[in-house]
């Protein structure tokens, strides 16, 4: 099949791939012509593990080329899919469209032979309509149709997620998309990664369902986490206790700062003003929001605590800045507002992360960017750990005691053996933990 795959971004650029790999001739189409460049001399543009190598061999084969050119990308595609951002509105929270319907105008424009328009990006209820009322007035001489299929792959962990998904969903109101989409999956369905068929709109729904439930189990273990450190109980004890039941399941139950990403945060603010829209209030959504949002800021109060109550002055080393390991994302990553919350208080940040210092650098312009774990802790009065790196998970804690002014570490991601670490000499905070 020939795909083409508008918006070559985390999502864009892993699927267009991974597609390619399942033997499709794919094109992917990017407005911005510097990452379009990057891609067309092998280089990423992103932090994906595996990605680089996936890209370059399918390039060498011939299945997978880039593009700014739309019209040259689309033409002959059975398939275009739109894969392009949809951040939240400033101002309002609903979701920014603004790119998703250009790219509806613009291949609405172009489309010369029949092909399913398929919004991969996570677009509200009722969108699909929208794109389709769109392609309907550009009336292109064609046969098209429009499905939806969200997307559900983690950042870090993206291939793996796209060639073995716990299933496919697909929003298709008729028989000839449906027919369309299960082509473009067949090699995942030969694989028997369950196909779900929904209409346009539940397939939508899914995706925003999908995670603010995610968002809600995290919330949810996080505040059990804080009651355990008021009456003395382990959280993760709780949460292996919890997990273990069927029903409730072992996964998104580790206590930490607080969600972040391109996703959760304004995923779950969208879906909010959609059932504000639609008078169906989603309060559980509304207190995760919440909750979520405080929780980050707390976890700067929670260094300076295990500084004894006053940070003005002191240095403070953060590991790790983007919102997840073994991703260079750093879109609404807690750091930022862990970062902040310090400054305000009169704290000096020295930070450290492996692949998102580069980005980061221009996000959190007063925090200093040291050269290794090591480095941004010398001299610092306490170190935070903020973001699970593999890195950072087995760290030579007799030079980091040596290298710390005073032996204080915050563990956000309760890394570390309490026990272990408070031998060793230190003073230890970590989540939910005696
Ligand atoms: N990042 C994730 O982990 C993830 C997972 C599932 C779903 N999603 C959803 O997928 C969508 C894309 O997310 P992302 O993280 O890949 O975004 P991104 O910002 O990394 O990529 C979007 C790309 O689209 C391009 N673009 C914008 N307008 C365009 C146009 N008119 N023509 C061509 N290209 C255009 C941008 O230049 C950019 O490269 C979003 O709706 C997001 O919510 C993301």
């Amino acid at each position: 099949m020939k795909i083409a795959m508008v918006g070559s971004g985390y999502v864009g650029l892993v699927s267009g791939a991974c597609f390619a790999d399942f033997g499709h001739d794919v094109v992917c189409i990017d407005k911005d012509p510097a990452k379009i460049e990057r891609l067309n001399a092998g280089v990423m543009p992103i932090y994906e593990p595996g990605l680089a190598e996936l890209v370059a061999a399918n390039v060498q084969a011939g299945r997978l080329s880039f593009t700014t050119d739309l019209p040259e990308g689309i033409a002959g595609a059975q398939a275009i899919f739109i894969a392009v951002g949809t951040p939240s509105r400033r101002g309002d929270g609903h979701a920014d469209l603004s790119f998703v319907y250009a790219v509806a105008e613009e291949v609405g424009a172009h489309l010369t032979e029949p092909a399913v328009i398929v919004t991969k990006s996570t677009v509200p209820v009722g969108t699909g309509d929208e794109v389709e009322r769109i392609m309907s007035e550009a009336s292109p001489p064609v046969r098209f149709a429009v499905a939806s299929n969200p997307e559900f792959l983690r950042e870090g962990a993206a291939i793996g997620d796209f060639k073995r998904p716990d299933r496919i969903v697909i929003g298709a109101d008729g028989e000839w998309a449906r027919q369309q989409m299960q082509e473009v999956y067949r090699p995942l369905f030969l694989n028997k990664a369950p196909l779900l068929f929904t209409s346009r709109r539940s397939a939508e729904l899914i995706k925003y369902a999908a995670n603010a439930f995610l968002a809600t189990k995290i919330t949810f273990i996080n505040e059990v986490a804080d009651l355990c450190e008021k009456v003395g109980a382990d959280v993760q004890d709780v949460s292996r206790g919890i997990g273990l039941d069927g029903r409730i399941g072992p996964k998104f139950l580790h206590a930490g700062p607080g969600y972040g990403g391109s996703c959760f945060p304004k995923d779950t603010l969208a879906l909010l003003k959609t059932a504000e829209d639609y008078a169906s209030p989603l309060r559980i959504v509304e207190a995760v929001a919440k909750v979520n949002d405080t929780r980050k800021r707390a976890m700067g109060r929670k260094v300076v605590e295990a500084l004894g109550g006053e940070a003005r002055g002191k240095r403070i080393a953060l590991l790790g800045l983007t919102f997840k390991p073994n991703t260079d994302d750093m879109r609404d990553a807690p750091s930022l507002a862990i970062a902040q919350a310090l400054i305000d208080v009169g704290a000096e940040v020295v930070a450290y992360d492996p692949k998102g210092m580069e980005l980061a650098a221009l996000m959190m312009p007063k925090v200093t960017m040291a050269a290794s774990a090591y480095a941004a802790v010398d001299g610092a009065d306490a170190v935070a750990l903020v973001t699970e790196w593999d890195a950072f998970r087995a760290l030579d804690l007799g030079r980091v005691k040596q290298l710390l002014k005073t032996p204080v570490l915050v563990d956000l991601r309760n890394v570390y053996d309490p026990e272990e670490v408070r031998t060793a000499g230190f003073t230890y905070l970590s989540i939910g933990r005696p």
